[in-house]
């Protein structure tokens, strides 16, 4: 297989563009060469800051110019990149860090829910206000670049260690909140970068070690455009200011030297006229990642510095490519890159980040991912403050060391691409839950740093100083003692994901175990799992005696005030799932990430399933999930009635992505939603759309709406043409086909409430 792929890639790259840019069996695997790459055209939004580019990358040598797109390591800061400056013409240069749930590894700034949380909030105000927020304390401490958000990996296989730190499996939720993030940190000052592009959906493999290559990511390109772009392409049409390419190969093409990624889909079909950065030593040639369309390198000089220079001088790269990697820069002024990011170990003066304005979107977002997916008898909210209650759990408490990585509560850290290059993923065992403490993130780049953790104990323990509520706790044992007059009992499990290995599993023994064991003795027993990831629950979900279930998922810095809120009923559950829940590991296709077999040095991962992944995989065999994609409980009930549909302009006709009338909208969906309940709620609509040659149903509106009891408001969802398009490979367009469509608007992917049929 290995040899017959590479002579076929050898043969493409002598072929015309326009010819290699089919997609076909033949094309399997095999990116096509697109050149030269494009110049950034500084349209739009972008004028400005093109203006104030080019005159000052006008003024700048050749070597100055190679100097600025290329890191250093500072003694001043720990920022996870600093570009090269141009003292000469006052420009500072750039510090870029992670990373999309809070500025990390620093002090005296917030921890925000992670993306995984975000996405089960489904609500685009909080995504946007926390990404103003968020933004404002990386511009705050001197980060020009905030490492984030993250959409790649988009969550193909449910193991996958990075799902958390992105919004959802599904690529139109992914993408809006993407772009609610995207505009919000730059409206604060900071410039987002957006990540991995593309095709990292595992971390198993993802780089090359010891001869091995990192595996290719084997992507057709119908599947590009409808699942794993699609994000992009919100993120540049918000106008995100940077991407970074990923580790991984696409389609046997390095991401970070793949020409048709960056000088194809981003810059030419996208017109992206920011930069493009390499993952942190994820370039792996100089002349050709230059000329494949990358624009800067980290966290050092990679294959460039004085190479580049060399390159442009003999001939190999147009000084025009050099400087039009520093035409993409925003080299707006900012201070001292990094003044606020010192090294915690030394004596610094700290910079307070945290604007107290964001408090109550912490709060508030904390409280918006936790999603209710079991709730017996109506037994939360706590009717009156319980007279005893129980805690269980390892995940009740703070991790006994507070420190800026949270990966080392699981006590394990090896250098995870050694590991699982040699020994596969199947040689790299840890934990599946954190047991030394709560988690209110995943690990590695996108962890984040938090003020404080208020943690599930503590929170109920001040609860319970008021209401004079008797508390026990035993957050070891696996068999713990129960106070027969206990009127609820808590357990509290995790499921830990972290950047550098994928999950081996969907659920853990012990917690399971600990779950059943409680049950076994409380006839009110109340799981609470801490998530960063899809964590099973079939082992004990049907307990009779287990009556509620939440999914907190990855709350932040006020993980443990947020769900006293939503126990005793002073917040309402209105999370919804990102993702969906299983009955069983098998359900998933694919469950596993690709792995190599000892002799196998070119791995390969074809996505063979296309664009069927999660519940358009689930819909189209017609599994039934445990919980489905998008669903919640709430504490009051909803009905939906009046469903309109308002079409204009809405014919087969095909549009290139970068046209503006991509975006048009082409249908204006409204329904009502009423507050049929005795209390205070706030409902996730969700339209989903069935398109002709396409999956049964897929996601292309939502609209959140608060409500009293008895109060009906409208929801309404505007879908543009993209919305109802499929991607052509043969004309490379958007094409809306002639046939029969159906537009579902309901409370989840399977409760659909209304139904409209549409000819075109
Ligand atoms: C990660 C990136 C991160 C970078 C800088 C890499 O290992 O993949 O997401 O931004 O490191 O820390």
């Amino acid at each position: 297989m290995r040899a017959s792929r590479m002579s076929a890639g050898w043969q493409i790259f002598a072929l015309p563009a326009a010819v290699s840019s089919l997609t076909d069996a033949n094309f399997y695997g095999q990116s096509p060469p697109v050149y030269p790459s494009p110049q950034g055209k500084g349209s739009g939004t972008w004028a400005g800051a093109y203006v104030n580019a080019r005159d000052l990358v006008d003024q700048m040598t050749l070597d100055e110019k190679v100097n600025i797109t290329r890191g250093f390591t500072s003694s001043d800061n720990v920022c996870a990149g600093n570009s090269g400056s141009v003292p000469r013409l006052q420009w500072p240069g750039m510090c870029l860090h992670d990373a999309g749930n809070g500025v990390r590894a620093t002090d005296m700034v917030n921890a925000y829910a992670s993306g995984i949380h975000v996405g089960a909030s489904w609500d685009r105000n909080l995504t946007y206000q926390r990404g103003y927020f968020m933004g404002k304390e990386f511009k705050d401490k001197g980060v020009n670049v905030a490492l984030g958000p993250n959409a790649g990996p988009l969550g193909r296989i449910p193991l996958g260690g990075r799902n958390w730190e992105g919004f959802s499996v599904d690529p139109y939720l992914a993408g809006q909140l993407v772009a609610e993030t995207i505009v919000g940190h730059q409206d604060a000052g900071a410039i987002a970068n957006l990540k991995h592009f593309v095709g990292n959906e595992q971390e198993t493999l993802r780089r090359p070690y010891h001869g091995v290559e990192a595996a290719s990511t084997n992507i057709d390109d119908k599947t590009m455009h409808e699942l794993y772009a699609w994000p992009f392409m919100d993120g540049v049409h918000a106008g995100v200011g940077s991407i970074m390419c990923s580790y991984n190969r696409v389609n046997n093409s390095y991401g970070c030297q793949n020409s048709k990624l960056m000088n194809g889909i981003l810059k030419t079909e996208l017109s992206f006229d920011g930069f493009v950065v390499a993952d942190w030593n994820g370039q792996h040639s100089g002349v050709g990642s230059a000329l494949a369309g990358l624009d800067m390198v980290m966290p050092l000089g990679g294959y460039w510095g004085d190479n580049l220079t060399e390159a442009v001088r003999n001939g190999s790269v147009p000084e025009s490519r050099v400087a039009d990697m520093a035409n993409r820069y925003d080299t707006t002024d900012f201070a001292t890159p990094g003044f606020g990011m010192k090294n915690l170990t030394e004596p610094h003066e700290a910079v307070d980040a945290r604007d107290p304005q964001s408090k109550p979107i912490i709060l508030e977002g904390a409280i918006a991912g936790h999603v209710l997916v079991k709730n017996e008898n109506s037994t939360l909210p706590f009717k009156k403050p319980p007279k005893m209650i129980s805690i269980y759990g390892y995940d009740a408490t703070v991790p006994a060391t507070k420190n800026t990585d949270i990966l080392f509560q699981l006590g394990y850290n090896v250098q995870p691409e050694m590991a699982q290059a040699v020994l596969g993923t199947e040689g790299v065992r840890f934990d599946q839950a954190a047991k030394g403490g709560t988690i209110v993130t995943g690990g590695r780049a996108a962890a984040n740093s938090p003020a404080y953790i208020n943690d599930p104990l503590s929170a109920l323990s001040q609860r319970a100083a008021l209401d004079d509520t008797w508390v026990n706790w035993d957050l070891t044992s696996f068999n713990p003692d129960v106070n027969g007059a206990s009127e609820a009992c808590l357990v509290f499990i995790n499921a830990m994901a972290t950047e550098g290995w994928d999950r081996i599993g969907l659920h853990d023994d012990f917690s399971d175990g600990l779950v059943l064991n409680v049950a076994a003795k409380c006839s009110n027993t109340i799981v609470v799992i801490h998530a960063a990831g899809i964590r099973l629950v079939d082992q004990w979900i049907d307990h009779p005696n287990v009556t509620a279930t939440i999914i907190a998922h990855l709350p932040g810095q006020d993980s443990g005030q947020a769900l006293v809120k939503l126990l005793y009923g002073e917040a309402g559950f209105s999370g919804k799932l990102p993702y969906t829940l299983a009955r069983n590991e098998s359900d998933y296709h694919p469950y596993l990430p690709c792995n190599r077999t000892p002799d196998d040095y070119f791995p390969q991962c074809d996505f063979t399933e296309g664009v069927y992944i999660d519940y358009r995989d689930f819909d189209a065999r017609n599994t039934t999930p445990r919980f489905e994609f998008g669903f919640g409980l709430s504490y009051t009930s909803f009905e939906y009635s009046s469903l309109s549909v308002d079409v204009s302009d809405l014919s087969p006709t095909t549009c290139r992505s970068g046209d503006n009338e991509i975006w048009d909208i082409v249908a204006n969906v409204q329904a009502t939603v009423t507050n049929t309940g005795s209390v205070e709620g706030a409902e996730v609509a969700q339209l989903y759309l069935a398109i002709p040659n396409s999956p049964p149903k897929q996601l292309r509106g939502f609209d959140k709406v608060a409500l009293d009891p008895e109060e009906s408001a409208p929801v309404t969802f505007e879908l543009t043409r993209r919305d109802f398009s499929v991607w052509d490979v043969v004309t490379q367009k958007w094409q809306i086909q002639e046939g029969d469509y159906t537009i579902f608007v309901g409370a989840s992917s399977r409760d659909i409430r209304l139904t409209h049929n549409l000819k075109i």
